[in-house]
């Protein structure tokens, strides 16, 4: 697991630089729609491009499943989980939140993952049993009790699949129930953030798991949890995400069953 967490985060550095050289300089041409709303650039490729040859190098045993080429199914025994850029939508317009998302999965749970935020220069990354870092520091969940007193954060990758319910009420509900909420365009920043404490809780009613299995294994090892709307382990097909700092798991479970 050692080697895995090395290499995972070696190359989501060296494949933020590629992000980042193209941060702000991207031309229209670069930009592609995948659906009405779905963005891919010639950046996204690059990047999973490159790290799909250095994983393969260093591990030619584990599969890969990516955002932008597809791949093996994400609950194979052993299997590499990645998002080359998660947030396009924000890079392609400027916005500084946008990640590099590896994940390492066996048998479908995440065991480790590595989190890097060009902009930021900022790396966030857990192994199973070997605790959640961020750039050589360990991170942990706040200990917020009251949705009052709660930071959360949310998506709506939902809207852009036209997928129903979606997180429209959900959203309209809690801002009144949470101290705020903030969207900054980035699941695995979200979850990082969970880890980190400071966001107390994040949500999503249908995402994918590259933008989800590496921040999972993150929030986890910081001390928080990562569940489907059910309480229960998430499933990749349906996309919903709860996380919270464990303290505020069971009230947004409610929360959130009154939307779905
Ligand atoms: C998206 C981001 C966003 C979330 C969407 C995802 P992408 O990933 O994680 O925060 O709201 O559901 O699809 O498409 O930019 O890699």
């Amino acid at each position: 697991m050692q080697t895995i967490l090395y290499h995972i985060g070696r190359i989501a550095r060296e494949a933020g630089a590629i992000v980042k050289r193209h941060f702000d300089h991207l031309n229209q041409s670069e930009i592609h729609k995948k659906g009405t709303i779905d963005l891919v650039t010639d950046a996204d490729r690059e990047t999973e491009a490159f790290i799909h040859e250095k994983l393969q190098k260093q591990f030619p045993d584990i599969a890969f499943l990516g955002e932008e080429t597809g791949g093996e199914n994400g609950k194979g025994a052993q299997v590499f989980v990645v998002d080359p850029i998660d947030g396009t939508t924000s890079f392609v317009h400027g916005h500084p939140f946008h990640s590099v998302s590896i994940a390492y999965r066996e048998n479908g749970k995440s065991m480790a993952g590595a989190v890097y935020l060009p902009y930021f220069d900022q790396l966030y990354w857990a192994g199973k049993g070997a605790g959640a870092w961020k750039d050589g520091k360990r991170i942990h969940v706040s200990k917020t009790n009251e949705l009052i007193n709660a930071l959360g954060a949310t998506g709506f990758g939902c809207v852009r699949s036209n997928i129903k319910p979606d997180n429209v009420p959900a959203i309209a509900d809690l801002l009144y129930k949470l101290q705020g909420v903030r969207r900054c365009g980035s699941a695995a920043i979200d979850l990082c953030y969970v880890a980190e404490g400071r966001y107390d809780t994040y949500w999503e009613f249908h995402i994918k798991p590259w933008d989800w299995a590496a921040g999972k294994i993150i929030v986890e090892e910081a001390g928080g949890i990562v569940t489907g709307f059910d309480g229960k382990e998430p499933d990749d097909s349906l996309g919903r995400i709860l996380s919270s700092n464990g303290l505020l798991h069971n009230t947004m479970l409610n929360e959130i069953a009154k939307h779905i």
